[in-house]
């Protein structure tokens, strides 16, 4: 997809204050520090637009970003950070699994796995959220110039693993940094958002 034009356009707190014009859109999800946002800065090769930190729980709310005046980008809120306060991680909780289940207009979720660390029970939940809400998912593993070729290879084997996955399914390297993965990435999201 040719970028156009990427707008930052709203955060939400909860699934009643999300836009309503219906476009499509395509959804960011996975561990606290993961890289979700930088990852969707990577992808519309904006630096800065979404907000990023080394630190866990940077991003709280739900963000809405324009893509081409035709679709949206979500940027949401990591799991994961015991450091955040139990009673705002319920809030992001309750906030984030209904927006994933219930979100009309979501035709894809980027689920992210960080390739260093082994997946949790909170990536097992989301993956098993999403199957039963039948939201399509691509399972990306970022980081991946942080790995040599044989730790990459464990770390997808692990992934497979963990969250018991067919042998064909597909897990994508990614990385920021290198750009590796973003071509592959940007077909599957293209294909998600303009089918009818
Ligand atoms: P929360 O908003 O807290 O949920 O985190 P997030 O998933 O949005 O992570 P964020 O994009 O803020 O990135 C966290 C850290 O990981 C930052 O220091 C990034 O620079 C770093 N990072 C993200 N992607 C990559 C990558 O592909 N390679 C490397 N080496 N570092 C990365
Ligand atoms: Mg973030």
């Amino acid at each position: 997809m040719k970028i156009s034009s990427a707008t930052f356009v709203k955060s939400a707190l909860e699934l009643k204050d999300c836009p309503r014009d219906r476009r499509p859109e395509c959804a960011f999800a996975g561990r606290s520090n993961v890289g979700k946002s930088t990852l969707l800065n990577t992808l519309l090769n904006v630096r800065g637009l979404a907000k990023t930190s080394k630190t866990p729980g940077k991003t709280q709310t739900l963000n809405f970003f324009d893509v081409n005046r035709r679709y949206y980008f979500v940027d949401l809120p990591g799991y994961g950070y015991a450091k955040v306060p139990l009673s705002l991680q319920q809030t992001w909780g309750e906030a984030v699994t209904a927006y994933l289940s219930q979100r009309e207009t979501l035709r894809l979720v980027v689920h992210l796995l960080d390739s260093r660390h082994a997946p949790t029970g909170q990536d097992e939940d989301l993956l098993n959220l999403l199957e039963e809400a039948r939201v399509p998912t691509v399972l990306v593993a970022t980081k991946v110039d942080k790995l040599s070729k044989s730790e990459r290879d464990a770390s997808l084997a692990r992934i497979r693993g963990k969250l018991e996955l067919d042998d064909d399914a597909l897990i994508l390297p990614f990385s920021s940094l290198t750009k590796e993965g973003l071509g592959p990435l940007w077909r599957i999201i293209t294909e998600s958002l303009t089918v009818k």
